[in-house]
């Protein structure tokens, strides 16, 4: 009786919740005037997958508002459903077993391999079986950039490349990370405080990319370090289709035992390469053997699409750098997850942080990729901060900047700073407020404040909705700030931040704190293909 009892409360109990469920999503549907009609989209799933494809579906509904059911069962009962057309699913994915045949899927039009397990390299296949007008996106957005990153963190260790070629890697630089090469090499620049010409080392240099924008940005003479002998003809054709053969050079070896002498270079960097090294304290003495006492080396990346399984704890790097018993060796994990030496007779520029204002341009375009089309900067007043940010989106952009200022007075000083600076053809000045930005809906492809622009609004989902509505489809915002020299009691701690966010009934709103307090609202996903 009790047990009776007990289960239909249960039941209740899931009828309400569901009930509760679909009540927030139609108030939403109705808030936000989404268009969306179709029932939620059902994903049926290799069981094996669950981990990456929980995150991606979960994902793909915060940024979207649509609902998405995962089913997961074994290899064999997808394909039985899959044959016999009863899935009575709009997206069916899995990987073959056993390793290397063939699966149900591979029968079906237009079937794609939206990732590659790491390191078997067995691909997963996903598949549209509706005409459920979120299915092909989906499967998009599941082999796209957001998706790539995903399988990427999951646990289980997946990649978006066929295989550890130089071709494949050829094609992550192309599509997924071509736009943080002039960050990584200012960055790379401002920290060795001033070493501007000599020698300099790339380890793991891969296919030249970040050799062009440090070579655009210096005098050196770069020499490009790579195992892989592949690296060396893709490496030389763009290199040379640069005009910069005479002071860019490919040369095959190991960095754990460097073909340089001893004291060669003035500055040795490394992009997205550390983890995949062996011995890594074997490399950081090779690389200090090799580094000039006036030397500077700079090593590391955030490793985004690097599979889970390959990527190490910024504690662990901590214990193999002290291990490896470098002398002016330390870790640093802003921004990444980096090695820094610092040679005896460096500049002492090199040893104070490099970072600055104008580095946290580099924030919104590695995380959100977006170089093109129009930006809101919010400002409010003109201080060297907001200067400083402006001048790093027009370093690292195309972007189309309007600045926003509090008043009309402000507006007017910053125009005429920004005229005299020649930016008037890339930052023009508007006067408005947080609350009812003066702008038509959707007429960003980027929105960002650094400051802390939002805490200081007295309606902070007005302002959050506001920020909303004028993204276009696609587009992000990020508003925020480290708040170094704020009194306590003028800030407001995260989960009243997140209470505001969660209030505004938008579900694509994130708050979060790394390095700073950040509120990320993006709208919608930007429909990319994958490889
Ligand atoms: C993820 S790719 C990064 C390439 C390049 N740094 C970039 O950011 O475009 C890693 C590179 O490290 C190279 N690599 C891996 N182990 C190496 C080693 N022991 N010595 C030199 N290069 C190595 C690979 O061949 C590959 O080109």
């Amino acid at each position: 009786m009790l047990k009776n009892t007990f289960s239909v409360l249960l039941v209740l109990l899931v009828v309400c919740v569901a009930g509760l469920d679909a009540i927030a999503w139609s108030a939403e549907k109705q808030r936000l005037g989404n268009k969306v009609n179709a029932p939620s989209l059902t994903v049926l799933a290799d069981k094996r997958l669950q981990d990456p494809l929980v995150m991606i579906t979960d994902e793909y509904s915060r940024l979207t508002g649509f609902p998405i059911s995962l089913r997961l069962l074994s290899v064999p009962e997808v394909n039985t459903l899959v044959k016999k057309k009863e899935t009575g699913a709009d997206v069916a994915i899995c990987m073959p077993v056993p390793a290397g045949s063939k699966t149900s899927l591979d029968l079906l039009q237009g079937t794609k391999t939206v990732a590659w397990e790491y390191p078997s390299m067995e691909p997963v296949k996903a598949a549209v079986l509706t005409m459920h007008p979120e299915a092909a996106r989906f499967v998009r957005f599941a082999g796209g950039p957001i998706g790539h990153r995903l399988w990427s963190e999951s646990s289980m260790g997946f990649t978006i490349t066929p295989d550890t070629s130089a071709k494949a890697y050829e094609w992550v630089a192309e599509h997924r990370v071509k736009h943080t090469y002039p960050l990584t090499a200012m960055r790379m620049l401002a920290e060795c405080g001033g070493i501007n010409d000599g020698i300099c080392i790339d380890v793991g240099c891969g296919l030249g990319h970040l050799e062009i924008e440090l070579a655009k940005r210096s005098d050196f003479t770069i020499k490009g370090l790579d195992i892989d002998p592949e690296a060396k003809p893709l490496f030389e054709k763009r290199i040379r289709e640069a005009g910069l053969q005479d002071r860019v050079s490919f040369v095959l070896g190991d960095a754990q035992d460097m073909p340089f002498p001893d004291d060669y270079a003035d500055v040795i960097v490394s992009r997205g390469t550390l983890v995949f090294i062996p011995d890594i304290a074997k490399c950081l003495r090779e690389v200090d053997r090799v580094l000039k006492p006036s030397g500077v080396a700079f090593l590391g990346g955030r490793y985004i699409y690097t599979p889970e399984p390959c990527k190490i704890s910024t504690a662990k790097l901590r214990g193999i750098v002290y291990k490896s018993g470098v002398a002016g060796a330390q870790v640093i994990s802003e921004l990444g997850q980096w090695v820094k030496i610092i040679g005896p007779e460096a500049p002492k520029a090199a040893q104070e942080f490099q970072g600055g204002p104008h580095m946290i341009a580099n924030r919104f375009v590695a995380d959100f990729g977006i170089t093109q089309g129009k930006a809101l900067l919010i400002c409010q007043r003109d201080t060297m901060l907001q200067q400083a940010v402006q001048q790093g989106f027009v370093n690292t952009t195309n972007l189309e900047i309007t600045a926003l200022y509090a008043s009309e007075e402000v507006a007017a000083q910053a125009e005429e700073r920004i005229r005299q600076g020649k930016l008037a053809s890339r930052i023009r000045c508007r006067a408005g407020g947080l609350r009812a930005l003066p702008f038509k809906d959707a007429s960003f492809d980027l929105v960002a404040g650094v400051g802390p622009v939002l805490l200081m609004e007295k309606d902070r989902e007005k302002a959050m909705r506001e920020i909303y509505r004028v993204l276009r489809p696609g587009g992000a915002a990020l508003v925020g700030g480290k708040y170094l020299y704020m009194a306590d009691d003028r800030k407001v701690s995260t989960e009243s931040l997140r209470r505001n966010a969660a209030s505004t009934g938008i579900a694509s709103i994130r708050v979060y704190d790394d390095v700073g307090q950040w509120v990320e609202v993006r709208k919608g996903i930007r429909d990319e293909d994958g490889p």
